[in-house]
């Protein structure tokens, strides 16, 4: 599946998401995907969608499950990645195309028992349409599940967020912030304009561990050298000779945060957990 705005030489979003290589980081999140699935628990033969599925941190636990997983990011490099894991592993039910989590043109209506979007649909531009969005493609029984960093969390990843935001020049005109979707109220008000009532929606807060050999200086490096949004802090910073305070900021945070030791870094990061019954 592929759509203008997948092609277009601006969507500075598909562009902060093919920039480094968020692989490298997904592999440090594997267990707490598989947990996450195991909670979530789709049965053999379940249609599922993955949205903003990276490399399939989610989706490949589901289609070992037996489930029929279809994985749609906006990332090329990362739908690749996805489909080499899938093809390793011979699961033949999981495939993973490129598309927007905004503007998901080549699904049919409620194809979907269960849709799935794991720090993912939260970056889309438009909230309320990649609301809609997943509320169409879901048939009604069905189920959507969400996981969404939340704004103003003192835990690793919106931190990394709040401080690299904070480096970087301000955002366009309209711009809606991506942790946004970790506030009830909101979540609320976006399926709510997608037709869900509010006893249909269901937010709880969880957690989400990375793991990463090494001290947790290692770990940082990581996000410095191949996570989009903390790469584009990086560049502004240096461009205006702020790189070693930011730096010093994100070294605080990843040692304070860590959880493990200096041969282990083991960082749990709190999240939305959003369920809706269709
Ligand atoms: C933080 S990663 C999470 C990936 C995966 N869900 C996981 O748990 O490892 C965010 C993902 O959302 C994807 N993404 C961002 N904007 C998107 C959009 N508009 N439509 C679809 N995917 C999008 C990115 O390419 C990236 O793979």
């Amino acid at each position: 599946m592929q759509h203008d705005t997948a092609h277009s030489p601006i969507n500075a979003n598909k562009a902060l998401w093919e920039k480094g290589d968020f692989t490298r980081l997904a592999a440090t999140m594997r267990e707490s995907g598989d947990e996450l699935v195991a909670w979530i628990a789709p049965q053999p033969g379940m249609e599922v969608l993955d949205l903003g599925c990276g490399d399939g941190t989610t989706a490949v636990p589901a289609a070992r499950r037996g489930a029929h997983v279809l994985g749609v990011d906006i990332a090329a490099n990362l739908v690749a990645a996805g489909n080499a894991r899938a093809r390793e592993e011979g699961l033949t039910e999981l495939q993973f195309v490129e598309g927007d989590a905004s503007a998901l043109t080549s699904i049919e209506d409620a194809r979907f028992d269960l849709v799935v979007s794991i720090f993912g649909a939260m970056f889309a531009p438009r909230p309320n349409d990649v609301a809609a969005e997943m509320v169409r493609v879901c048939r009604p029984g069905g189920r959507i599940v969400m996981g969404n960093w939340i704004a103003g969390d003192p835990t690793l990843v919106a931190q990394v967020l709040k401080i690299s935001a904070a480096f970087l020049p301000p955002p366009p005109e309209g711009f809606i912030s991506p942790v946004s979707w970790g506030q009830e109220d909101t979540v609320l008000a976006r399926f709510g304009a997608a037709g869900i009532a509010p006893e249909r929606i269901r937010c709880e807060r969880a957690s989400y561990t990375f793991r990463s050999p090494g001290p947790a200086r290692d770990f940082l490096s990581v996000f410095r050298d191949y996570y989009g949004p903390t790469m584009n802090a990086f560049e502004a910073a240096e461009k205006n000779g702020k790189r070693r305070e930011l730096e010093d900021q994100l070294e605080d945070l990843f040692e304070a945060q860590n959880q493990g030791g200096a041969d282990m870094t083991v960082i749990p990061a709190t999240y939305l957990r959003v369920t809706v019954e269709r």
